[in-house]
């Protein structure tokens, strides 16, 4: 079945329950009201970053090292793998995260498919795998949200995550590229990333373990980038903090990202941020906040940062799909916490308010970032 089939045959399954949006007389034109029954029925309220389990995934594959097949979409359920899979013995995986937003109209957006699916490529090369085509990605990503537009929150209360993921599916003994790939999207209903909500990150940046090494696959989306940070994540959260910050690990002086999110600081009018050389994700958010603080007329520089310099800052951010823009409240290092100012007026405040306006159609998207899907 072609992807258009398929994607129409789907549709039509979920198309009762399209949203439509009622002219409320007592409510001002702007104000749609959104009928409940469009919507899956959870608690749209109390929407953290867990899983939800959602109708829908989008599956292809690639085999003998020829081009992806065209996917399709399936109900939600669990894949089958061998034992001997390249993912499972060797770690030959790659993920990705992007997000579907409802705009106050109704209107579904998509936040820059494309750079998602240029950085998988990008991943495949360095974990030697096949990859979809942009294309091909940015398709799939459109036709699992849409397939899943019920699990989209309404206005305001999240977003709907989407999950694609490359992984070497084939079996493979001795170590080597597997013999067939699986390129697999699905998605969840989300809320805000951390545990408090929108509340100021406590950091603590860790002296023992490291995210990355120089001629690493730090900075790709290596599902193998992850594993080995739970242990640093989970010892600093039993202590009360939100997340962890990594320093290089040849000088063990340079900040380089957190475990879920790249990280900024702000001194006076300028902004900077690690240069990505390889150790550091090529956040899309990142990127896009570089963008738009320029845009908003402030100095943005990427460069080596000490981790003195994080201690003195005015102002610290973190970036991510997951974590949008997140103020940080404090930062501890070596037994000394320094804490930041914090406030609707910050830096950090007006950059997420100009991207979450842009994502969901509010703000004037100059750099066409967003993709309507309706
Ligand atoms: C994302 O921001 O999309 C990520 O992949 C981070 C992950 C740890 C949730």
């Amino acid at each position: 079945m072609s992807n258009m089939i398929c994607a129409s045959f789907t549709l039509s399954k979920v198309g009762a329950r399209r949203l439509t949006i009622q002219a409320a007389s007592a409510l001002r034109a702007t104000e749609p009201v959104f009928r409940d029954e469009e919507y899956a029925d959870i608690d749209w309220n109390n929407l953290g970053f867990g899983l939800t389990r959602t109708d829908y995934m989008y599956v292809a594959k690639c085999t003998e090292n020829k081009e992806f097949q065209q996917g399709e979409l399936s109900d939600y359920g669990n894949v089958e793998l061998s034992p001997a899979a390249g993912v499972l013995n060797y770690g030959q995986g790659l993920f990705e995260g992007t997000k579907a937003f409802r705009g106050d109209d109704g209107r579904v957006f998509l936040f820059r498919p494309d750079q998602n699916g240029i950085r998988m490529q990008i991943g495949a090369e360095r974990m030697c795998m096949r990859s979809p085509s942009v294309q091909q990605f940015v398709d799939a990503v459109k036709q699992t949200s849409l397939a899943n537009r019920r699990w989209i929150p309404p206005p305001g209360k999240g977003s709907l995550y989407i999950r694609p993921l490359l992984i070497g599916s084939g079996p493979i003994l001795g170590l080597s590229p597997a013999p067939e790939y699986t390129f697999l999207v699905y998605a969840s209903p989300v809320g805000n990333y951390f545990k408090n909500g929108m509340a100021p990150l406590n950091l603590y940046v860790d002296n023992e373990f490291h995210r990355a090494t120089r001629g690493g696959a730090g900075g790709v989306k290596s599902i193998t980038n992850y594993a080995p940070v739970l242990k640093a994540v989970l010892r600093a959260k039993e202590q009360g903090f939100s997340d962890v910050v990594y320093l290089d690990s040849v000088h063990k002086k340079y900040i380089e990202e957190a475990s879920s999110c790249n990280i900024f600081l702000v001194k006076g009018n300028v902004i900077s941020t690690p240069a990505t050389i390889g150790t550091i994700l090529e956040g899309i958010t990142r990127r896009s906040i570089i963008d738009i603080a320029s845009d908003l007329g402030y100095q943005v520089e990427e460069r080596c940062i000490a981790i003195d310099e994080l201690m003195e800052a005015d102002e610290v951010f973190t970036t991510g799909t997951a974590v949008s823009v997140a103020s940080v409240g404090s930062i501890t290092y070596k037994g000394q916490r320094v804490e930041y100012k914090i406030g609707d007026e910050m830096v950090s405040q007006i950059l997420h308010k100009t991207l979450v306006g842009i994502q969901v159609g509010r703000i004037e998207d100059k750099h066409n970032w967003v993709v309507e899907i309706d």
